[in-house]
């Protein structure tokens, strides 16, 4: 057991008997908090022997190395925990996680590549965090996210490459972040920042600014100097076509659906396609060169182009056709949501069903929203003319020597 400066006779004078290790010197302060004050003593671990009602502890400024998840057991009330300067470069998991009163932690100035990020969202109480000269390389993109009293969070002077978006959102007090001196890699991954600090009133400290090391061009340029034309928000469109040249019927209908984007850098495109038995994603082309489709998608060929055919379309790829463009910027995506419908009079219907539809249309455009809140999209309803003669046996799957003349119609078009 370490010495306590306990003794009989002090305690008369100093009140309540404090337990307090060698290294360290304790008081208590005006307010009733206890201070344990242990900078600069060459420590190379928390010592043991403080007494569980310490709610400010300094470690700053000695040789720790490593905080394990015991380091701090004998002190569940500190408030304040000051481990700058030192050289810690393992934090265990769970290591703070019981310190649910902490309001400032100061890890400045270690060696910390990775920490368990996890022990944060028990730390509801935190306020100022300052995490700044480390080797962070990385951070999760929900690291902060239960820290509602953070007012003040140091990362500046560690090795961050990059940031999620939405990194400091949901911080409703968080007034000051320092996050210059890291080498950002400019890609439009970190365009957020720019535009969120353009719009923030959070003040971000400039004690030096935050160069992007990467890519070439962007070299030595401040990541809030980003040029707008960079970095674009994809756009999309779809349009659809149809053999509607009777010629063609006998081999059924061909739906092709085009999705045309654009943005910077250059959008990926993916399709998501939900009929009622199945759903199927399809991130990239899948048309080899011979000419074959990969079995579990063979009813969807979607070609490097941008277009998607539906050969000999038939009831069951009734759906939800989604074209997604996807950037490092965000995503955009567009549904249409297409139907066959058997008539025995094609035009009639859809005059009655929508007096906007056009019975002949052939193609028609579909802008992306940032969000589709219904998900499904404009209507493309596929008529095809049900003879007369032939009604009774209209009911089951439709046939293709049924395809009369193919009509095309839509419900609320959204042409461009
Ligand atoms: C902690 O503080 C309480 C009162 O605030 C006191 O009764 C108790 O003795 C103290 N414990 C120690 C270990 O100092
Ligand atoms: C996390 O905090 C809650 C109270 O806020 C506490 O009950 C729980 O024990 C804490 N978890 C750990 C591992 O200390
Ligand atoms: C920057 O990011 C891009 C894309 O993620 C990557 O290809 C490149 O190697 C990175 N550059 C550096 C210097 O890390
Ligand atoms: C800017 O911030 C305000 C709230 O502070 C928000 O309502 C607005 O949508 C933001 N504008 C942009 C362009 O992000
Ligand atoms: C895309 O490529 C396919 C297959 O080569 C072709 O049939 C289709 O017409 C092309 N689409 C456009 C819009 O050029």
């Amino acid at each position: 057991m370490r010495p306590l400066l306990c003794f009989l006779g002090l305690a008369a004078f100093l009140g309540p008997c404090l337990a307090c290790p060698s290294a360290c010197s304790c008081s208590t302060k005006k307010n009733g908090r206890l201070l344990a004050e242990c900078a600069y003593k060459d420590l190379q671990e928390v010592p043991e022997g403080l007494s569980s009602n310490v709610t400010i502890l300094t470690l700053s400024a000695n040789r720790i190395g490593w905080l394990g998840k015991g380091s701090f057991s004998e002190v569940p009330e500190v408030q304040s925990l000051w481990l700058g300067y030192n050289q810690i470069g393992v934090v265990e998991p769970g290591a703070f996680i019981s310190l649910v009163h902490l309001k400032n932690l100061d890890l400045s100035h270690n060696k910390i590549a990775d920490f368990p990020w996890q022990d944060l969202r028990n730390l509801s109480g935190l306020q100022i965090l300052k995490m700044n000269n480390n080797r962070l390389a990385g951070l999760p993109r929900d690291a902060f996210h239960s820290l509602k009293e953070l007012r003040s969070l140091w990362l500046n002077d560690n090795e961050l490459t990059t940031l999620a978006e939405g990194t400091f959102d949901n911080l409703p007090s968080l007034s000051q972040l320092q996050i210059f001196n890291n080498p950002f890699n400019c890609t439009c991954k970190v365009f957020w920042l720019k535009k969120w600090t353009e719009n923030t009133s959070v003040s971000i400290t400039k004690g030096g600014s935050t160069l992007c090391v990467a890519p070439g061009r962007l070299k030595g340029r401040a990541v809030t100097d980003i040029p707008d034309q960079h970095c674009v928000a994809p756009s999309v469109q779809l349009t659809y076509l149809s053999n509607l040249d009777n010629s063609v019927v006998q081999d059924g209908l061909t739906l092709t659906l085009h999705c045309s984007v654009a943005g910077s850098p250059p959008p990926e495109i993916r399709w998501r396609i939900q009929t009622p038995g199945r759903r199927v994603e399809i991130n990239g082309p899948n048309v080899a060169r011979g000419g074959n489709v990969k079995q579990s998608q063979e009813r969807f060929w979607v070609f490097k182009n941008g277009t998607m055919a539906i050969p000999d379309f038939r009831k069951e790829d009734e759906g939800t056709y989604t074209c997604l463009a996807v950037n490092d910027v965000g995503t955009r995506d567009v549904s249409v949501n297409v139907a066959l419908a058997g008539s025995e009079n094609p035009a009639e219907d859809l005059l009655r069903d929508d007096p906007q539809a056009s019975p002949f249309g052939g193609q028609s455009c579909y802008k992306g929203h940032d969000l589709d809140p219904s998900g499904a999209g404009e209507k493309l309803v596929i008529v095809y003319h049900v003879p007369r003669e032939s009604k009774s046996k209209a009911g089951g799957p439709m046939p293709q020597v049924h395809l009369g003349p193919l009509l095309l119609a839509l419900g609320a078009v959204l042409c461009c």
